[in-house]
């Protein structure tokens, strides 16, 4: 019995990769090297004591999976492979809708082929869109979104709840994560985006490591308390450890279930790059430039249904996120290398 992860080699893949292993259960490990490095792996194979399988495979290659499934008795899929840059996803719809809506139909109908029905998906608080007051409750509309990235996770949403409809073996545990940051409190696994970051806390990484000159704060005339944007920043062991819990809830019910990852607290740009300063006691210098284009104001979760469900409930707060990402940030200059 094992546990296949697609993205296994990401940011949340690995850190998940690493969880699942304390916590006992096998995994086996896929991952195209689109946006990963195998020295992620190593690092994540040193770091559990354990070694595991590994395919460099992506999910749109069909007979790829299937010598994967013939070779390991898998049980549930955690799927984290897809592209997940919004800006790019607006320049680039069709590889967009290609790898994550194509690529997760090829992995379903393989799997279904192979005779595994359970699959928890990474999907993304922006399927809640621009209308709806936070704290998100799963059950509220989805779908307004803003870019092609967005609606990726909101179609997948539904078609792996139609695949539910059509076949009662099938679990789906969509899982929509709030905004992931952090890094494993060894400081020898974190996140390693390519070129300049989108992210807000891997840019404060940089600029406090020296990498970039200064941060620009997208507005500060919203209607929050500060008037910067306010999000539900969670520590990615947190995110970890939900989908632990969430693959439990999967081998154990059939049909699609949603759960908020999140903390349940918003936090404004302004308030993380002041937590950042005070618990590393770096600078972040920084300025103020426009609001950037499909931002929204507040975006925070209510987690309860994690926690009543899953019994998963946040444990770090934003003084671990901001610590853990700085050790990362400044044991890795670099990242992973190249
Ligand atoms: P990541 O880019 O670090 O990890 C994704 C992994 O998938 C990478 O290792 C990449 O090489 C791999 N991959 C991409 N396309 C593939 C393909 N066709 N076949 C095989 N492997 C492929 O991203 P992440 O931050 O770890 O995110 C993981 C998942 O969570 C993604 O689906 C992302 O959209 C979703 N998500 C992320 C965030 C976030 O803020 N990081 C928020 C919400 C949802
Ligand atoms: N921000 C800045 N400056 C920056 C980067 C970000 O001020 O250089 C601000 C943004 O305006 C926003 C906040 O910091 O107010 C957070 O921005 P991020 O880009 O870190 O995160 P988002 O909330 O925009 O989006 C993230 C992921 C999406 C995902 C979404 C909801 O990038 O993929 O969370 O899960 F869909």
């Amino acid at each position: 019995m094992a546990i296949l992860i697609t993205g296994g080699c990401g940011y949340i893949g690995s850190h998940t990769c690493i969880e699942l292993l304390k916590a006992g259960q096998d995994i086996v490990v896929l991952d195209n090297y689109y946006n990963a490095k195998p020295e992620a792996l190593r690092r994540v194979q040193e770091l559990a004591g354990k070694e595991f399988p590994f395919y460099e495979c992506d999910i749109r290659d069909a007979d790829g999976l299937r010598r994967i499934f013939a070779a390991h008795k898998i049980d549930a899929v955690i799927h984290f492979a897809g592209l997940k840059a919004v800006g790019e996803s607006v320049q680039k719809p069709l590889e967009y809708y290609d790898n994550n809506v194509g690529g997760t139909v090829t992995l379903c109908q393989v799997m279904a082929e192979m005779g595994c029905k359970r699959i928890v998906f990474s999907s993304s608080a922006t399927v809640y869109g621009m209308n709806n007051p936070s704290p998100l409750q799963e059950d509220m509309p989805t779908g307004a979104v803003t870019n092609p990235y967005g609606r990726t996770k909101y179609v997948i949403e539904e078609i792996l709840k139609d695949v539910c409809v059509s076949d009662p073996d099938w679990t789906v545990v969509l899982l929509r994560y709030f905004n992931p940051i952090g890094a494993h409190e060894s400081g020898r696994i974190g996140e390693d985006p390519n070129g300049i970051p989108n992210n807000l806390m891997p840019y404060i990484s940089q600029v406090a490591i020296g990498r970039l000159p200064r941060l620009s704060i997208f507005g500060d005339d919203y209607d929050t308390p500060d008037g910067t944007g306010v999000r539900d920043y969670i520590h990615v062991v947190d995110l970890a450890v939900g989908h632990v819990k969430a693959v439990d809830f999967a081998l154990k019910h059939t049909g699609a279930e949603v759960f908020n990852l999140g903390t349940g607290t918003g936090y404004s740009v302004l308030d993380l790059v002041k937590a950042f300063q005070d618990a590393n006691g770096v600078e972040v210098p920084y300025t103020i430039a426009p609001r950037r284009a499909g931002d929204i104001a507040t975006c925070y979760s209510d987690p309860s249904k994690a926690e009543r469900l899953l019994g998963w409930k946040a444990a770090h707060d934003v003084v671990d996120m901001c610590r853990d990402s700085w050790r990362w940030q400044s044991q890795n200059p670099q990242g992973y290398g190249d």
